[in-house]
């Protein structure tokens, strides 16, 4: 630990100074993103292309669908994820998708609840968007809630050349479920740390209730 934040604190002086001193609120999670399987509802690309909600977009705010009035049902969470290596270098330019279920615990999948009045219509379930050269990448989404037998959770999956693919999942520290879910008994005290995302509540007003800045660690 001591050795990647000296690692970390060597590469701020470099040409990301002004972006990491940016982001004062990331927590240094103590290892690589612990994996995890995509799980049965991550959308596959054929079906993002051609399935009934392809027309909205994939985008990377997940309460705007187009062609929909509303915006999603829930509480907005304003996410910025940090991709940086275990040798504390960012690793920009990497591509991350995220999916998680409404309010209603329905992910947007050919198999989970697709019938008018199932699903909320206004969260787009899945989005994607790639990290600038600062590492960073942005997602408006909603907390996430609890799914029958998981306590509240969103599926992330990064690709880079670098490290190839990595997916995992991210929790809510402190969620009172997180004890009782199956995947997260199973980590240990840094895997947690470094799944567990820190919610505050967001400083800018447009809907948003929380914020929130975690840092994921790749393989260097
Ligand atoms: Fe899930």
């Amino acid at each position: 630990m001591t050795i990647r934040r000296r690692s970390l604190l060597v590469h701020a002086a470099g040409s990301t100074l002004a972006a990491l001193c940016a982001l004062p609120a990331l927590a240094v999670p103590g290892r690589v993103l612990p994996p995890m399987t995509d799980g049965p509802f991550y959308p596959t690309r054929r079906w993002r292309e051609t399935g009934p909600f392809a027309a909205g977009g994939w985008d990377a705010d997940l309460t705007q669908v187009t062609g929909q009035p509303a915006r999603a049902r829930g509480e907005h969470l304003d996410l910025a994820l940090q991709v940086v290596d275990t040798d504390g270098r960012v690793a920009d330019r990497a591509e991350v998708e995220i999916w998680q279920c409404d309010t209603l615990a329905v992910y947007r999948h050919p198999r989970d609840r697709n019938e008018p009045g199932q699903f909320d219509p206004g969260f787009q379930g899945f989005g994607m968007a790639g990290a600038g050269s600062d590492g960073v990448v942005r997602f408006r989404t909603i907390r996430p809630v609890p799914y029958p037998g998981r306590t509240p959770h969103i599926h992330v999956k990064l690709r880079h050349a670098a490290f190839g693919e990595l997916s995992s999942q991210l929790f809510v520290d402190g969620d009172s479920g997180n004890a009782r879910d199956f995947l997260w008994r199973r980590l240990d005290d840094e895997a947690q740390a470094a799944l567990a995302m820190a919610l505050q509540p967001a400083a800018a007003g447009d809907g948003l209730r929380w914020q929130v800045r975690h840092r994921i660690v790749v393989p260097a």
